[in-house]
């Protein structure tokens, strides 16, 4: 290989952080050349002021550096044409055509929601630390929040308030935070606007365009982030995914399970599989042995357990309690300054749950097992 061709190798499989591709697969790379130990590299980005400028250029810099007999770099970067970037997404989208929504029955990926019947059962908070340890496993995962009321998706993963997805005509990347491609309902409100008025046909559209235009690309799971209840959103997202896979999050306490019961039950009516249930805020115990228990103990087996029974049509379900979080400082610390209590802090007792139930989880797979299986009695 000539220095110019070993320049070009190391610059082409820089990897694009938003779109996570090598960028010579992405026509990204214009020309390289070399004279004597300086190289000169040219790059074109999809957009003017893409805010992963700075660090393409400078991974570029860096893999031109590291090639011997190299020791002086400089790096032009240019934009696209909008011909190049009409070519580049429909290289992303391998064929599919636009707006067209990628999680349909064919796609490989699991598309797993998170509800509850109460809010702040911790729902969000599970959810995020759930993304979170299954990208730290291996898997390419996502994460849509849907909960219009109460978006806190961002906020538990550190993503600054104000950061929009990169947009490359109708696509849209979303921001990648601990190697969780994450989109927020609340990314697409201008300033002191709020959703909280929205009627139904509005979020339906909404939740639609998230789930067309966002581009996440291959993933393993897409996990949803919903609101509380069983309203307009509840309803979409079953009308859009009704292969959907469920976990209903539940606080131990007996009020709470009712309503979670509730919310399973409407999931699996328009279709979707509840594959378990996760207890949040268990008893905790301190160092010096003396447990905390706030809202008791035994929901989420009551829930897993009246979720298993036999349903209206006639199907059972093995519905399992996946996990039990207890109550955690640390956890809720995480959450507040945006840095995951499973990376931060893997040996607490809560991320230890969520760790564990994320193994779980992916470990799971699309099969059959769990799948409703019809068993009339007759
Ligand atoms: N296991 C736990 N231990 C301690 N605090 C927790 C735990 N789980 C959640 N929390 C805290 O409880 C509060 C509510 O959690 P979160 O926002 O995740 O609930 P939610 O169900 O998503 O609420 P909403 O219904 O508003 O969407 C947060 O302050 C969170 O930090
Ligand atoms: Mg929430």
């Amino acid at each position: 290989m000539t220095l110019d061709d070993q320049v070009r190798a190391a610059v082409s499989a820089v990897t694009d952080p938003e779109l996570r591709r090598p960028i010579g697969e992405l026509d990204m790379v214009r020309e390289v050349s070399v004279d004597g130990t300086s190289a000169h590299v040219g790059i074109v980005l999809t957009i003017v002021g893409c805010p992963m400028a700075r660090r393409i250029e400078q991974d570029v810099r860096d893999a031109a550096a590291s090639v011997s007999g190299i020791s002086e770099v400089a790096v032009d970067v240019g934009v696209m044409t909008p011909d190049e970037r009409r070519a580049l997404t429909e290289k992303l989208r391998d064929g599919r055509p636009a707006r067209q929504m990628p999680f349909g029955p064919d796609s490989l990926t699991r598309v797993i929601l998170v509800t509850s019947g109460k809010g702040g059962v911790g729902k969000s908070t599970v959810t995020a630390n759930l993304a979170v340890a299954l990208a730290e496993q291996g898997l390419r995962v996502g994460l849509v929040d849907a909960d219009v009321h109460g978006f806190s998706i961002p906020g538990l993963l550190g993503i600054a308030p104000g950061t929009q997805p990169t947009r490359i005509d109708d696509m849209m990347l979303p921001p990648v935070a601990y190697d969780v491609k994450t989109i927020s309902i609340g990314m697409f409100l201008a300033e002191g606007e709020s959703l909280v008025a929205w009627r139904g046909p509005m979020l339906h559209r909404t939740i639609n365009q998230f789930l067309t235009d966002v581009f996440f690309g291959d993933l393993d799971v897409l996990l949803i982030d919903m609101p509380p209840g069983t309203g307009d959103i509840a309803i979409s997202v079953g009308q859009l995914l009704p292969g959907a896979e469920v976990i209903v999050v539940t606080t131990p306490q007996p009020a709470a399970s009712e309503v979670a019961i509730r919310s399973g039950l409407v999931a699996r009516r328009t279709g979707q599989r509840v594959i378990g249930v996760v207890e949040n805020m268990t008893p905790y115990t301190l160092p010096d042995g003396t447990v905390i228990d706030l809202f008791g103990s035994g929901g989420g087996a009551e829930v897993a357990a009246a979720l298993g029974t036999t349903a209206d049509d006639g199907a059972r379900q093995d519905v399992p309690l996946l996990a039990s979080v207890p109550l955690s400082p640390a956890l809720r610390l995480g959450g507040d300054t945006g840095r995951p209590v499973v990376l931060d802090h893997p040996e607490d007792p809560a991320a230890r749950a969520i760790i564990d139930l994320a193994r779980t989880v992916a470990h799971r797979g699309r099969g059959l097992a769990g799948r409703s299986l019809p068993m009339r009695l007759t």
